[in-house]
């Protein structure tokens, strides 16, 4: 809870804590005036001239000294520290709101029983405390949505010809492949809907080479907006991981399967030709061969499905004039500006470092992985090929060397961490994916860098800095923060019926079609702890 804390610029917190206290303090003036009103309306003379004789008293001798009391609660509970979106932020907000108050009143009880504040001038002031708080903040982010939206896109529409156009590039890979495509010289427009904050990306909003759009993928003005006048584009928007999609499969279709769609046309329609789309080595699903690009694919979860589908949908529009690239993702791992503990190296990590016990689920299947840098790495390699030789092409993203059995993970986790203790389960997880990845180092010369031991010590170190203090967090887990937002919602009508458009009739109700014409299904069970974490 407290990661937060640290690496703050006390800077930027000293005017937001000044506006709490006078917010705080208005708050108190004004339950005091509210309760003056109401008592005098109801013709309680005495009870009106007892609070007026009283009020300078207890505020200046009680209510100053321990009005500081809020803004540690709030300081503790991220409000000057952290971004949050959506409902979530919301709930944040209410939650450290209150428990100050409650806070605040418990110590007023106790210590001050002789004093105590009068019942109504209490009520008001809870509430308004908390809507002055909350409200203060979500029309601030408001305010910053459109600017960022709107007065950004316009004033600097000219400047950023020939951009990179990277959508969803506010998340786990996007915030560290932006500051490479950034520190590569290329200039990077960023089409996000800020899920999960803008935190990951803020401190490039400063940069000329750098431009932010807060929209959505599923809203075509919003992309053709994006992409005019762009000159490649890198497709990252996703609902990500099997659980997450689970939860919402007409969210998790629009959002990685007709949003997709409907970026091909609008990539088509400016004259794009370079689409850079990241799938996932899920697709293979459950193999027992090594499977390279060419093998069955073999989806056993919506998310596989979805990317499959995708990928079918670009690769039909290919043409002369629009060549995309296919990159299907090993599972990822390391630490990046967006941290996510739903990734079985990274969740694992934080487990062994935390609770010291590890459960791996159905340890001798296979699986590759890659470290978050050497993704960027790759897109970039990618970026700078020649479209003769990636255009219209599949690359499996990684490095034969890192392909791991779930227990050889638990081996080298428990290299770093010795005391960890190991504990093996079976289910129903039929995932098993050993992945060849000649074509990619064969074709562009691609090799990973970075190692499972490199991203298992640069989890532990930030651990142990605590740059992330609780990995459990909802903020670190795309399934658990999506069931707090609104991420699925669209802001209107019309999004909602070019996405049905572009889903397709066969799409109905959330089914991605299956070769035996079911549609693939809500899973009835939820798959356990370990096996959660997918790409
Ligand atoms: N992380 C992995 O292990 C892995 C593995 C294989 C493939 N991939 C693929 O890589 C891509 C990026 O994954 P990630 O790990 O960075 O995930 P992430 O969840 O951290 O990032 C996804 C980004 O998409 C944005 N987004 C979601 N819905 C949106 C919408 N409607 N409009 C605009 N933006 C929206 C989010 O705000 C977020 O910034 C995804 O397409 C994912 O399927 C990831």
């Amino acid at each position: 809870m407290f990661d937060h804390v640290r690496n703050t610029s006390m800077r930027r917190v000293y005017p937001r804590l000044l506006g709490d206290f006078i917010l705080i303090h208005l708050s108190m003036v004004a339950a005091f005036s509210l309760a003056v009103t109401s008592l005098a309306a109801l013709g309680q003379q005495v009870a009106v001239q007892n609070l007026l004789s009283y009020f300078p008293k207890y505020y200046l001798g009680l209510f100053l000294p321990l009005s500081p009391m809020f803004l540690v609660v709030f300081f503790l509970s991220g409000f000057y520290t952290k971004a949050y979106n959506g409902r979530y932020q919301l709930y944040i907000l209410l939650r450290g709101g209150a428990l100050a108050v409650v806070l605040f009143l418990t110590v007023n009880y106790l210590m001050f029983r002789s004093d105590l504040i009068s019942r109504s001038v209490a009520l008001w002031f809870s509430a308004l405390a908390l809507t002055s708080i909350t409200s203060t903040r979500i029309a601030k982010r408001l305010l910053l949505r459109r600017a960022e939206g709107t007065v950004r896109s316009s004033s600097r529409s000219a400047a950023d010809q020939g951009a990179v156009l990277v959508v969803g590039g506010a998340g786990y890979i996007g915030s560290i492949l932006v500051r490479r495509l950034l520190e590569e010289g290329y200039k990077v427009r960023l089409l996000d809907r800020l899920v999960y904050g803008y935190a990951p990306i803020r401190d490039m909003l400063k940069n000329p080479n750098f431009r932010l759009i807060a929209g959505d993928c599923r809203n075509i003005q919003a992309v053709v907006g994006a992409a005019r006048g762009a000159s490649s584009i890198i497709h990252l928007a996703a609902i990500v991981g099997d659980p997450a999609c689970e939860q919402d499969h007409q969210g998790a279709l629009e959002i990685n399967y007709a949003a997709t769609r409907m970026l091909v046309e609008v990539a088509k329609g400016q004259g794009i030709r370079r689409l850079i789309f990241a799938s996932s080595c899920s697709v293979y699903g459950a193999n027992d061969l090594t499977v390279d690009e060419r093998s069955e694919v073999n989806p056993i979860s919506f998310y596989a499905r979805t990317k499959i589908d995708s990928e079918n949908a670009l690769l039909q529009a290919q043409s002369e004039h629009f060549q995309p690239t296919i990159l299907r993702f090993s599972t990822v791992f390391g630490y990046s500006y967006r941290p996510r503990f739903d990734l079985v190296v990274n969740l694992l990590t934080a487990k062994a470092f935390q609770e010291k016990t590890i459960t791996i689920f159905n340890g001798e299947q296979w699986r590759p992985f890659i470290h978050v840098k050497d993704v960027a790495e790759a897109i970039l390699h990618v970026m700078k090929a020649p479209l003769s030789i990636v255009g219209g092409q599949i690359f499996n993203v990684g490095d034969s060397r890192l392909n791991y059995t779930l227990s050889d993970v638990a081996k080298l986790i428990k290299q770093t961490f010795p005391e960890t203790v190991v504990e093996q389960v079976e289910n129903s997880d039929l995932r098993n994916y050993k992945v060849s990845f000649e074509k990619i180092r064969n074709q562009l010369g691609f090799r990973c860098r970075l190692s499972l031991e490199d991203g298992i010590r640069e989890l532990k170190k930030a651990l142990e800095l605590r740059e992330v203090f609780d990995y459990k967090e909802p903020s670190y887990d795309n399934q658990k923060f999506l069931k707090s937002v609104t991420a699925f919602e669209h802001a209107d009508e019309i999004d909602a019926r070019v996405m049905a458009a572009f889903a397709g009739e066969e799409h109905r109700n959330g089914k991605v079609p299956t070769p035996d014409g079911q549609g693939v299904a809500a899973s009835a069970e939820p798959v356990p702890s370990i096996a959660n974490c997918t790409p």
